[in-house]
């Protein structure tokens, strides 16, 4: 059994100024150009916590709650709620910042499962995490329930 560590050695924040490139025609910045950040995020906190190369399964449904304007900060934060075996659960939490108006507002919250990679390109088992605060344990138990959902669908 591998040892394990706490949450909050991986949590990890990631920010990119939403820039003109990336707008859709109302110039706001494209919803698939969030999901590429959260992607981003995600892993990194999974590589942080597995010390190995991950690759994404499976993303839960996502929302978006309020437009990102061209212009505004995008500030994803993204921490591993449970380790399983071989595949974790990454919670990423995005908020937009509008710097000159100093107004911060949730925008998407999205659950992603990675799966670690030995160095065969083969599923490797992962350091088990230790939930410490409330909020974090909260997220453990939670993310049980949310696991059995999904290989519910992949098993249909
Ligand atoms: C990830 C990958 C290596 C897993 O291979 P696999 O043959 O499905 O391996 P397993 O069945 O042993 O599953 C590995 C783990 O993933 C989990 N898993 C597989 N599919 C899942 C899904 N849809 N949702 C959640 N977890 C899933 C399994 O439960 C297992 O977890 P555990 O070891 O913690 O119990 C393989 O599916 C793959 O390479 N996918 C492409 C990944 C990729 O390229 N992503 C980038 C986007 S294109």
């Amino acid at each position: 059994m591998l040892e394990g560590r706490p949450v909050r050695e991986s949590i990890t924040e990631y920010s990119e100024f939403a820039l003109p490139n990336d707008a859709n025609h109302l110039g706001n910045l494209l919803g698939g150009k969030v999901m590429h950040l959260v992607d981003i995020a995600g892993a990194i906190a999974a590589m942080r916590h597995a010390r190995r190369p991950v690759v994404t399964v499976s993303i839960d449904s996502m929302s978006f709650l309020h437009p990102v304007h061209i212009g505004q900060l995008v500030i994803l934060r993204a921490s591993v709620n449970r380790v399983f075996r071989t595949s974790m659960e990454v919670g990423v939490k995005v908020v937009m910042e509008d710097l000159t108006a100093a107004v911060v507002k949730h925008t998407s919250s999205a659950y992603l499962t990675f799966v670690a990679l030995d160095e065969n390109g083969n599923p490797a088992e992962v350091s088990p995490v230790i939930p410490e605060t409330t909020e974090e344990k909260r997220r453990f138990e939670d993310a049980g329930r949310r696991r059995e959902h999904r290989l519910g669908l992949r098993r249909r």
